[in-house]
């Protein structure tokens, strides 16, 4: 099963891709120019990415809180386990496109669309480093750009999922840390520069290397805010900490929480990698829910964001590291799984991330709603209901990894 684009230029096969779709064959496979049945409703919204974890659950999301509109995810399959995702679209009446943000036609054949959420991607800050880049810079760059011109086309309002990644690799990992029991923390702030208690902020500096991935997204916020100020077109960038929560298929290079449960609970081998292997990195997280608020907040008044770039995440009350994270999953698990150290980091690693989220929630009034515990509880309780379809996804394989 195949867009006509997906042939040659994956980013890696889904193994679990299912020969059909459990809904309807006539939204399954556009054809050029083709509408996608149901068309009901004051809007449609086009959710890009819409299997995937983020996109998956703002479909649903805006399912519930925008009955009269049609709500269209659109995704190619590539990641595993987003094909779970199809009969839950389909449950709840989310109009599904097999599609791929790289080939045009699948996106011009979509018909009327009044709102693109753009949520396709590969969001592994790992990716490309093996040298196939080629695949990460079509999905993520020319993916977006097919959105905005699409969104242009329609006169349409587009919301973008970007990424802290955006910021440049040497000035993160330059910002001065220290140990505080088993974590890092900040030593000393920085307002006018960019870093303080309250985490990142956007005045960070922009100049440095930030990955392939980090530099599509950022190139992707640049091309955002040029069609916002050519075309007058509402758009609007979230710049993303870390995302999390159940129907999340962590893996070991993104989604380090679920993973991190899923082991805990259905075994397998973990281990803290980089930066002395000590398992003191500290992420802010974000509660995919938390998430799902603010972008149904924005799209109910999408002309008055137009143009904002709101830095989004858990904040500092909604951060821990690694270690603190194993001692979560034990006690809710009740198994300690052996921790491997690999002392050595990555080249897109980072040490320490949290997001400053005092200007979106000054402009917005948003705050996170879920703590910690709230998202770990919901995680696990998700692990444990769905292990039989979750276990051989999130499960470990010989090699210690999954895939
Ligand atoms: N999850 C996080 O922690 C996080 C943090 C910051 C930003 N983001 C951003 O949020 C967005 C969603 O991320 P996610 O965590 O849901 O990832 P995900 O991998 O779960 O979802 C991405 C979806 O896009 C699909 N996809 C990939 N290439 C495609 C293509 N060429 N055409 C159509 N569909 C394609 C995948 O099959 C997948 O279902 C991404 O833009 C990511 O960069 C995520």
């Amino acid at each position: 099963m195949k867009t006509r684009c997906s042939s040659g230029a994956g980013t890696g096969e889904n193994p679990e891709l299912p020969t059909r779709p459990p809904d309807s064959d006539l939204l399954y496979s556009p054809r050029r120019g083709s509408r996608c049945a149901i068309s009901r409703g004051r809007m449609r919204i086009l959710i890009t990415g819409g299997a995937g974890f983020v996109g998956s659950s703002i479909a649903l999301r805006l399912r519930h809180d925008r009955p009269e509109d049609s709500i269209v995810a659109l995704d190619n399959l590539v990641r595993r386990g987003s094909e779970l995702a199809l009969p839950r679209l389909s449950d709840h009446g989310v109009e599904f496109v097999h599609g791929d943000v790289r080939c045009w036609e699948d996106l011009e054949g979509l018909g009327r669309i009044d709102r693109i959420i753009d949520c396709s991607a590969d969001p592994s800050v790992h990716a490309g480093y093996d040298g196939g880049a080629r695949a990460l810079i079509q999905t993520n760059l020319n993916g977006t750009a097919h959105c905005l011109e699409l969104a242009r086309i329609h006169g349409a309002g587009l919301i973008f999922l970007s990424t802290s990644r955006v910021y440049p690799i040497p000035g993160l990992r330059g910002l001065p840390l220290r140990t505080e029991g088993e974590r890092l923390v900040l030593d000393g702030s920085d307002e006018a520069g960019g870093w303080s208690a309250h985490g990142v902020s956007q005045r960070f500096p922009m100049q440095g290397y930030r990955s392939i991935y980090g530099v599509t997204k950022y190139s992707s916020e640049l091309l955002a805010q040029e069609y916002t100020a050519m075309f007058d077109m509402p758009i609007v960038i979230n710049r993303c900490g870390v995302i999390t929560g159940p129907w999340q298929m962590g893996k070991v290079d993104q989604g380090f929480l679920v993973l991190w449960a899923a082991r805990h609970l259905f075994g397998g081998s973990l281990s803290y990698n980089g930066f002395g292997g000590e398992g003191h990195q500290v992420r802010d997280v974000l509660h995919v829910e938390d998430l799902c608020d603010l972008v149904s907040q924005q799209l109910a008044s999408l002309e008055e964001h137009a143009g904002a770039l709101y830095c989004v995440g858990g904040g500092p009350e909604r951060s821990l590291s690694l270690r603190e994270l194993t001692h979560h999953c034990r006690e809710r698990s009740g198994s300690e799984i052996e921790i491997g150290t690999n002392p050595s980091s990555q080249p897109a690693d980072i040490p320490y991330y949290v997001t400053d989220i005092r200007d979106v929630t000054a402009r917005t009034g948003w705050q996170p709603r879920h703590s910690v515990d709230d998202i770990l509880d919901d995680v696990f309780a998700w692990l444990s209901k769905h292990q039989r379809q979750l276990r051989p996804i999130l499960g470990t394989t010989e090699r210690g990894e999954n895939s």
